[in-house]
């Protein structure tokens, strides 16, 4: 993996394929260690929402990571992950996806996956728990979950077997977690998530952070990751969480 060996455990079920490679992080498993569960009983996302995980309907997938740079380059993890996923999701599916800011996989604007990283403080120190969820089908996925999500079936009719979805994945996130490690790397890592993302850069946006919220229009990330924002009144803001959505033509 470009720098860390590979174990993947597998699971019928499990509540959560990051709260099983957290528990093992404690337990001080090594790097690399990957959590895979054909269902989540309570697979969670980011701000405390719900990620739908019927049987066989998606890749449930984390990989514990301990690493090495400096931790307010951590955030790059998720973008770097993103890349991961869009790369894989074409080499098996030959399909086109974009990334919304910070971590999620879209295809005609749905979604079809999401990106969760979580810190672990364990007693070898802090440890990042990279979860990702890819939506296989969207055939057992409740109504209001549909209306947003997509699924590579449903955008190419293919089928594939989940482990070659997961090898194609799994090779992806070892050669940008490699990447990062490296300051090229990360230049690299920013400048190709810039050109992948349709997010990046002159998107008319509105981000909340908690019970603020910050509109404007996207230029570019920053080294760490952040998000630039230029407001109405030309101040550039750097944003390095929330949720974005765009802005409609009679919002901005
Ligand atoms: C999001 O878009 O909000 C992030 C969703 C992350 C879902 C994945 S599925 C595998 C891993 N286990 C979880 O409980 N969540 C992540």
């Amino acid at each position: 993996m470009g720098g860390f060996p590979v174990q993947v455990l597998r699971f019928d079920s499990l509540a959560s394929t990051n709260s099983e490679a957290a528990r093992h992080a404690v337990l001080g498993a090594s790097e690399g260690l990957c959590i895979i569960a054909a269902e989540q009983t309570a697979g969670r996302g980011r701000l405390q929402r719900q990620w739908a995980s019927p049987k066989d309907a998606g890749l449930y997938f984390s990989v514990l990571l301990r690493p090495k740079i400096e931790q307010r380059l951590w955030p790059l993890i998720t973008l770097a992950a993103a890349l991961a996923v869009s790369e894989a999701v074409y080499e098996c599916y030959e399909l086109e996806t974009d990334i919304k800011w910070p971590n999620d996989i879209l295809v005609n604007e749905k979604k079809l996956c999401g990106i969760l990283a979580e810190t672990v403080e364990t007693s070898i120190g802090r440890a990042v728990v990279l979860g990702i969820g890819i939506n296989l089908t969207s055939k057992f996925l409740s109504a209001d979950v549909v209306t947003a999500a997509t699924s590579v079936e449903e955008a190419t009719g293919k089928v594939l077997a989940p482990r070659l979805i997961e090898r194609a994945l799994i090779r992806a996130i070892q050669k940008r977690y490699h990447a990062l490690q490296s300051s090229k790397g990360i230049e690299a890592i920013v400048s190709e998530w810039s050109t992948r993302s349709s997010y990046a850069s002159g998107k008319k946006v509105r981000i909340t952070i908690g019970d603020s919220v910050i509109a404007g229009t996207t230029r570019g990330i920053e080294i760490d990751g952040a998000l630039r924002i230029e407001t109405d009144t030309g101040e550039i803001r750097k944003v390095r969480a929330g949720d974005l959505t765009v802005l409609r033509p009679s919002e901005s």
